[in-house]
């Protein structure tokens, strides 16, 4: 299997997303931990699906917190659940312009979805304020995932999580500092722009 569509695709199963198992939910929280987000932060949450990360965010007090998704339907279902949450359509694999700057930009479980690493890059730093954190999250490690495909048959073509010496060299080309990767328990990277 291969996504061809991603927009097509995630609105056709759209509604298989809303799941969040216990082990899902650790991993949320860990990562809002480790990440330090508290009261009166600003949070893009890239690729956000139906608001599986939001489940954590929501008790912050959040000064803004804006939900990014390619398909529509997401969302639909995103503010179903979080009426108040704002959300935007775009495709954040190519330039976007969003107008404002954040405290953290997050992408959850889905970074694999992303084929051109270095415009997402590009688009976290501008959307960055300055001290602001870049993190890729996975519920599973590089292995873990690598094993999970295989198991369903899907192929990318590519790494599903990308390489520390591809992040490292992304890591350097924006200009970022303080990189973090862990692939231990899950696979967890952050950056300080
Ligand atoms: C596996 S789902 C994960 C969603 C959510 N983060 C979660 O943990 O449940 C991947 C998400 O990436 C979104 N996506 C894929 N390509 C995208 C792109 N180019 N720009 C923005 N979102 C994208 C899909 O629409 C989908 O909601």
């Amino acid at each position: 299997m291969n996504i061809k569509n991603q927009k097509e695709y995630f609105n056709n199963t759209y509604e298989r997303w809303k799941e969040i198992s216990n082990e899902k939910d650790n991993i949320i929280n860990k990562t809002v931990n480790a990440l330090g987000i508290s009261k009166g932060d600003s949070v893009l949450d890239v690729a956000s699906g139906v608001g599986i990360l939001y489940t954590a965010l929501k008790y912050k007090q959040l000064s803004n917190y804006i939900a990014l998704d390619i398909s529509e339907k997401m969302l639909e279902g995103l503010k179903t659940l979080y009426p108040e949450a704002k959300t935007i359509c775009t495709d954040f694999d190519k330039e976007v312009e969003l107008g404002e700057e954040f405290d953290y930009i997050i992408i959850f479980n889905s970074i694999p979805h992303f084929k051109n690493l270095d415009i997402v890059f590009s688009n976290a730093k501008k959307h960055l304020k300055s001290g602001g954190i870049f993190a890729i999250v996975h519920a599973r490690t590089r292995e873990g995932l690598k094993e999970h495909h295989k198991k369903i048959g899907f192929n990318l073509g590519r790494e599903a999580i990308p390489s520390d010496d591809i992040l490292d060299k992304l890591v350097k080309k924006y200009d970022f500092k303080e990189s973090i990767i862990e692939d231990e328990d899950f696979f967890y990277f952050s950056c300080i722009r």
